[in-house]
């Protein structure tokens, strides 16, 4: 492992591409290892036992990759298998979801009101009330799950008007809780997060955990001398446990930049 190794992401489908977007605009020459397990999307309606055997699966994976790395670029798995994750003994550290965007929260509120929309496994394991208020419990959290979202992402619809009342039904309880900060607990969601802002208005902060999570992998990287410096080496490799073609046809329409294949993975 060495700077020129690349960095293991991995989702239950596309959500984790935004969490890649992220990356390739604030760490530009960092190569990319992506694992889509859209074999067995959706993750927010599995079992907690499926979703620990998927994670160390893909995990096991991505370290056979050359990986100096990985971002658990989902925060169902992050509240739901990270606790173990940790305390397997991985050669590279593994970074979650749910800290960053407990921090981020935490640093945006004013009125200590903040709402979190996410999978319906990630809201019922308060894993951002419990991170958030370990930060500060004098922060009320109020947290929606929504698999219809994530669906809706996951199906290619970015920003259609179904998607509007849909968002706006499920907000509805923490906009009249009159939070300031809602958190996007979901990696699927920042594809959504014009029809969030449109629907929550400009007095509620919508944030982004990857926004958090790169700056930690950035002081990772930097403090263990592991910035990938050269200009011409950066590579993005995309695999999918599902069908290869149908991901290439929705990354093209979340990517910043158009991956040219995505191979096949059963693991
Ligand atoms: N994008 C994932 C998350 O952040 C999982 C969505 C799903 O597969 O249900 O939770």
């Amino acid at each position: 492992m060495d700077s020129k190794s690349s960095i293991g992401i991995f989702d239950s489908g596309i959500g984790g591409l935004a969490v890649v977007n992220t990356i390739s605009r604030m760490l530009k020459h960092e190569s990319i290892v992506y694992v889509a397990d859209s074999k067995n999307f959706p993750y927010g309606t599995k079992t907690k036992n499926q979703i620990i055997q998927f994670s160390e699966r893909i995990t096991r994976f991505l370290l056979k990759k050359d990986v100096k790395a990985i971002i658990v670029a989902c925060n169902t798995v992050s509240s739901i298998a990270m606790p173990l994750l940790k305390e397997i003994s991985y050669p590279v550290p593994v970074f979650g979801m749910i800290q960053s965007g407990a921090i981020l929260a935490v640093k945006t509120t004013k009125n200590k009101k903040v709402g979190v929309i996410s999978t319906t496994l990630t809201a019922a394991s308060h894993a951002y009330k419990k991170e958030i208020q370990k930060l500060d419990d004098s922060i009320e959290v109020f947290e929606i799950g929504s698999q219809r979202m994530v669906n809706l992402v996951e199906n290619g619809n970015k920003t259609r008007e179904r998607a509007y009342e849909l968002v706006k039904g499920k907000l509805q309880n923490v906009i009249s809780a009159k939070i300031d900060t809602l958190v996007l607990g979901c990696t699927h969601f920042p594809f959504l997060d014009k029809v969030v802002k449109s629907v929550v208005g400009k007095d509620i902060k919508v944030v982004d955990p990857a926004d958090e999570l790169v700056l930690k992998l950035e002081k990772f990287l930097k403090a263990n001398s592991l910035i990938n410096k050269s200009l011409s080496v950066n590579t993005r490799t995309f695999f999918t446990t599902g069908m290869t073609e149908e991901f290439l046809i929705k990354a093209k329409l979340f990517l910043d930049i158009f991956p040219k294949e995505v191979h096949k993975l059963d693991v």
